[in-house]
């Protein structure tokens, strides 16, 4: 039988203190500027907990949830919303928050929705750039940890809805018992 093996990646204490670094850059960035940060479901959900509450100015949230089907190499034509963002973006600085840019077809979805809504800025924040297995250009203005290789799970990411509430990063493997 195949058992799933984790190989810790990231620990929370390696995390936290990445967020710290973060969250310091975009405080900088926005300073008093008003912002609407929106979470990516469900991946971004513990990173996007985690981020917000260090961030210092005035800020809005919001959650956007995305499907993509189909084999990976094929995301590209279908994405789709199935929760849209319920804010007006009009005018307002915008910040996503994503679990992990892999292919870029899911952000680049996003933002292409996104232009039409008038928002004075689109940026990105993503705790993981596999940067390496980009297929379209997506542009990551906040990036935590790259990785080259393999499928991690762990605060946030899951396999099959399983490992997302864990505190750390892992990578996962199966080995026979
Ligand atoms: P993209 O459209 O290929 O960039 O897809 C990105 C999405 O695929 C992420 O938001 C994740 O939900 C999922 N994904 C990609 N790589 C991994 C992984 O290593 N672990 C868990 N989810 C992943
Ligand atoms: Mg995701």
């Amino acid at each position: 039988m195949k058992r799933d093996h984790l190989e810790v990646v990231f620990t929370e204490q390696h995390i936290q203190k990445r967020l710290d670094e973060l969250a310091e850059q975009i405080n900088a960035l926005y300073g008093d500027e008003p912002l609407v940060v929106i979470c990516i479901l469900k991946g971004g959900f513990m990173f996007f907990s985690d981020l917000v509450r260090r961030l210092k100015g005035c800020i809005e949230l919001d959650f956007v949830r995305l499907a993509s089907y189909g084999a990976n190499k094929s995301r590209a034509s279908h994405v789709s919303f199935t929760k849209d963002v319920e804010l007006d973006l009009e005018n307002k600085h915008v910040l996503f928050v994503e679990d992990i840019v892999d292919t870029g077809h899911t952000m680049h979805f996003l933002f292409g929705q996104m232009q039409a809504r008038g928002a004075k800025s689109l940026r990105l924040a993503a705790l993981i750039d596999k940067h390496e297995r980009r297929e379209v250009s997506v542009k990551v203005d906040f990036s935590g940890f790259t990785v080259s290789e393999g499928y991690i799970v762990g605060y946030g990411l899951d396999s099959a809805e399983r490992y997302r509430e864990l505190p750390g990063i892992y990578i996962l493997s199966q080995a026979s018992d």
